[in-house]
């Protein structure tokens, strides 16, 4: 994989003077999914925003491509950047379709073109058409999350910035969002940098998770380097770790999977595990195979159980 964006030593602060961000170091290669967690004000937006110069360091460098950012020419960068904002930021005056092709304008394509594009993007995002003509305002929390990533992808951009976009919605919405974009992750290959604040979220989506902290990056991994290698006890608590792993080291599928009616339809297509595995074991094998439900057989291979991420469900 080639590398796409590196901060080097790069530190942010504020007149107040308190440091926002400081002497971040990372890389982050073409078409990964990264997603960026930590507590409320550790800085996750404010380093969203100096990818695509919205604010520039203090000092340290951002490189994209190689190139240093502000060696970038403004509108290409931008251009090249999609950038879902959080609360959606939706334009409460233009039409959803207008909303979409905004970027298109700044790029002078034509008429045809946009109505092209808009038709495209509102289908990627499950959206039909008969929404293009609607404003904001009729709009639920989930369409215009969905609406807010299709604008991000309208100029057809290499890196797309997501800050919490799918804060605002209900769980099952959530999910069904969080697929769809797993699923144009694969087909767009594109690199997205993803705040969240949901643990499950950062790791059901992200190639790897950052954890940050007061404007410093913690640690950075996969599920596995952050839950069963923690740098720092910092790290253990954010993750609840010790605990956590007991309970998903010593937990069955069985205790926690949606028992089957007779009558539930069972896809051909799902993944057959044993009633008796542990949670770790089932977690590995969904986030191996990228489903979403494990069929969940007893030791006599009769289906028992529809298992799913959502099933798992820990208090501390
Ligand atoms: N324009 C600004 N002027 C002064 N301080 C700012 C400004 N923008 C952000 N800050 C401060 O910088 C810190 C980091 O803000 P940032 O928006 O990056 O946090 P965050 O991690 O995205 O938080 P949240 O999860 O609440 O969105 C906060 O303490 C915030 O008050
Ligand atoms: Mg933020």
């Amino acid at each position: 994989m080639s590398e796409l964006i590196r901060f080097e030593n790069v530190t942010k602060s504020y007149e107040n003077g308190k440091t926002i961000l400081n002497n971040i170091n990372f890389t982050i290669n073409s078409g990964e999914f990264i997603t960026l967690i930590g507590k409320s004000g550790c800085g996750k937006t404010t380093l969203l925003k100096l990818v695509n110069r919205l604010i520039k360091p203090d000092s340290g460098n951002i490189f994209i491509e190689g190139k240093e950012i502000k060696n970038w020419d403004i509108i290409k960068l931008r251009r090249s950047i999609g950038y879902v904002v959080q609360q959606v930021g939706l334009f409460s005056h233009m039409t959803v379709e207008e909303n979409i092709v905004y970027i298109l304008d700044l790029k002078k394509n034509n008429l045809l073109e946009k109505k092209k594009k808009a038709n495209e993007l509102i289908n990627l995002v499950g959206l039909d058409e008969s929404y293009l003509i609607k404003y904001p305002r009729e709009l639920s929390g989930g369409q215009k999350q969905r609406v807010g990533v299709a604008r991000a992808l309208a100029g057809n951009p290499e890196i797309i910035l997501m800050d919490e976009p799918f804060g605002a919605v209900d769980d099952i919405t959530r999910r069904g969002l969080q697929d769809e974009l797993l699923k144009l992750h694969k087909e767009l290959g594109k690199t997205i940098i993803f705040v969240t604040h949901d643990i499950e979220e950062a790791f059901k989506m992200g190639d790897r998770t950052v954890l940050m902290n007061d404007g410093n990056i913690i640690q950075s991994g996969t599920l596995e380097q952050l839950l069963f290698n923690p740098k720092s006890k910092f790290v253990e608590t954010f993750f609840g770790i010790k605990d956590f792993i007991a309970y998903l080291s010593l937990t069955t599928v069985k205790e926690v999977m949606k028992p089957l009616n007779n009558i539930d339809k069972i896809s051909p297509r799902l993944l057959k595990v044993n009633s008796n595995i542990k949670l770790i074991q089932a977690i590995k094998i969904i986030l191996e195979s990228n489903s979403e439900n494990l069929l969940v057989m007893d030791s006599s291979e009769k289906e028992i159980g529809i298992f799913s991420l959502s099933n798992i469900s820990y208090n501390k």
